[in-house]
């Protein structure tokens, strides 16, 4: 036991002690505020914590019931007005799936794609992407049934689902509830789309940057299986610049692609079925018919050889991974509860 010494009260080591004694008592008054504040603090970045958890919940929410209640009527006015602008011209069921595509790579499926300008008009969407009219028409039809309630990101994902429906492809649920963005990025339509010349290395690396599997692209790839492209985009492929290509089908391609020049003129991306949605495209790709040198980069000898084999022997498993892979292409970075707004004019943000 430490033995006890009392000093006298007017001796100057009593007064150095009393002195200790304040400044350590100052110290761990101190002490105390500062463990007081950080428990604060700490209580604080746990609120945050739940708060951005709980945000991050909200995003993942979609449902395919979301208009049930505010616009029941929304989803068949979609469906007969894909089907009235298909009727009247097959390509435009190619053109809708495309740009709710080029929708979701581009900031998430926000329908940053239909606001004017902006992304519409760098060079992969520029005098390429079509269907903004048909977009408009549709939402002045929903608009009138419910006033400011159905995002423009949403009528491109059930427009993209129609589509395919009305040109022969199988039918998904489309969950609902994106909101329509405030902006657009032109920058990122150079950077997230992938292009005509990529490599099957370069399309993986692209889809994976939207959390979609080697899978989900061969499978999304599939949608080439309508629709035309510019022999600009394709030029290359069919003048010598790749091998893995058929010498009748590159023969025939000539014809209306000439060399030189703008290179406008088009191409069926399934000579085979154009305006049916079907599994052709990947029978094509075995017979070295891909019309882009990223189609025929999907069956080259090499790691995806076999999914191809695989949807071009069954349509049903095409189908199917289309349609799952359709699913998730939808829901990348939706903006839901507080984010956006839900645009009165799609071409336009809100005044
Ligand atoms: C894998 C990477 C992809 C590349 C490199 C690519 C590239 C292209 C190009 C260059 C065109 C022709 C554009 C023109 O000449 O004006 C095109 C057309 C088309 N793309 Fe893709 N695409 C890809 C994936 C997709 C996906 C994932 C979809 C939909 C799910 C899609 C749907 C379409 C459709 C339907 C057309 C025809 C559009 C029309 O006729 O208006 N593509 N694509």
């Amino acid at each position: 036991m430490q033995p006890r010494i009392f000093l006298h009260s007017t001796s100057p080591q009593f007064r150095l002690q009393r002195r200790s004694q304040a400044i350590a008592s100052k110290a761990l008054s101190e002490l105390d505020k500062l463990a007081r504040a950080m428990a604060a603090s700490c209580i604080s970045l746990q609120l945050m914590l739940v708060v951005a958890a709980l945000a991050a919940v909200a995003s993942a929410q979609l449902s395919p019931t979301f208009y049930d209640t505010s616009c029941p009527r929304a989803a068949a006015t979609i469906k007969s007005a894909v089907a009235a602008a298909v009727a009247s011209e097959p390509r435009m069921g190619a053109s809708l799936l495309r740009l709710h595509f080029h929708d979701c790579f581009v900031q998430g499926c926000d329908a940053s794609v239909l606001l004017s300008g902006n992304e519409q008009d760098t060079a992969p969407n520029k005098d390429s992407l079509r269907g903004y009219g048909v977009i408009d028409n549709i939402k002045t039809q929903v608009e009138a049934l419910c006033n400011q309630t159905v995002s423009c990101a949403d009528i491109l994902t059930l427009a993209a689902r129609d589509s395919v429906v009305a040109l022969g492809g199988p039918s998904w649920t489309v969950p609902l509830g994106r909101r329509d963005s405030i902006d657009a990025n032109a920058a990122a339509t150079l950077t997230d789309l992938p292009g005509p010349d990529s490599s099957r290395s370069q399309l993986e690396a692209a889809f994976l940057k939207k959390n979609l599997s080697t899978a989900d692209m061969v499978a999304l790839s599939g949608a080439h299986t309508l629709g035309q492209a510019q022999c600009q985009n394709f030029r290359t492929r069919i003048y010598g610049g790749d091998t893995n290509i058929n010498a009748a089908y590159a023969t025939s391609l000539k014809a209306s692609c000439p060399q030189t020049g703008t290179g406008t003129s088009l191409a069926p991306l399934d000579p085979t079925t154009p305006n049916g949605f079907d599994n052709a495209y990947y029978a094509n790709l075995m017979n070295q018919r891909g019309l882009l040198h990223s189609d025929q980069a999907l069956f080259n000898n090499d790691t995806t050889d076999n999914a191809v084999r695989n949807f071009a022997s069954s349509a049903a498993a095409f189908s199917s991974a289309f349609a799952s892979a359709m699913v998730k292409m939808g829901n990348i970075e939706p903006k839901t509860g507080t984010q956006g707004q839900i645009r009165i004019v799609c071409s336009k943000v809100n005044s």
